[in-house]
């Protein structure tokens, strides 16, 4: 999942997701699949998506007590995904717990997907932070403190937007894997996020990968959208 550009397929059902794969079915593609899609259609979307030899995000963002949490990722595991996520508010020992579901329910010869923290939800503004969540200081501060936690629990990255990936490399360490959404087109609708940023100020500020979900699944052409965006990504147009 290192340097991807993940497509959200942030849709209803399984009849929607299949149209709109349909035109990538020579690209393997690296897709994120979130609560919308797997609470109406579970473990059916993982296998078809997997059918396709696409690489699966499950971002069900989890975040419970350390027990429930542990178990649900026992499961997630059995599902071979190659990334899933929790909360970091949920803590350490939720996070140490998530990695030991995840470890039990990786079959023998397998790789344990890779566990990634959320720190603050690219939507979430500063003045959100202070007032709703009663977090003073500086959201960047507070997306490094989750980081630093994540880090500490022995999770192998975060969830982020691309204006904190530096610092979270500099304060932890260049391996530790930064996903940003919040990423647009230059010009691009912002819609409900708040901290966006293009695919070359990603590249830039030295995100490992990038989720992007309607700048292409809205697009007319998505997957014009994506070559051109994954081109971008890449550094070879800018
Ligand atoms: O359409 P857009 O590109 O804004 O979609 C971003 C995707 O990334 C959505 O599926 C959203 O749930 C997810 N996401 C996010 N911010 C986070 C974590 C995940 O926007 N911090």
């Amino acid at each position: 999942m290192k340097q991807s550009l993940i497509i959200a397929l942030d849709f209803p059902d399984l009849i929607e997701t299949k149209r709109f794969l349909q035109p990538f079915q020579t690209e393997k593609l690296a897709v994120k699949i979130g609560m919308e899609l797997f609470y109406q259609n579970g473990p059916t979307i993982i296998s078809y998506v997997k059918e396709q030899g696409h690489d699966i995000f499950l971002d069900l963002k989890l975040h419970d007590i350390p027990n429930t949490v542990k178990m649900a990722m026992r499961g997630l595991a059995q599902l071979e995904v190659d990334m899933v996520n929790v909360h970091a508010a949920g803590g350490h020992r939720m996070m140490e717990a998530a990695l030991e579901g995840l470890e039990s329910g990786t079959a023998a010869g397998k790789n344990r997907p890779i566990a990634i923290g959320v720190t603050q939800l690219t939507s979430t503004s500063q003045e959100q932070m202070n007032l709703e969540q009663n977090i003073t200081g500086t959201l960047e501060d507070s997306v490094i403190h989750y980081a630093k936690l994540t880090h500490d629990a022995g999770l192998d990255g975060v969830v982020c937007s691309t204006h904190e990936v530096r610092r979270i490399h500099e304060h932890i360490s260049d391996q530790f894997m930064t996903v940003t959404p919040g990423i647009r087109n230059a010009g691009g609708p912002t819609h409900d996020q708040h901290r966006i940023a293009t695919p070359e100020q990603a590249r830039a500020m030295g995100a490992d990968a990038i989720v992007v979900g309607r700048a292409i699944t809205s697009a007319k052409d998505p997957l014009q959208a994506y070559v051109d965006m994954k081109a971008t990504w890449g550094g070879i147009r800018c």
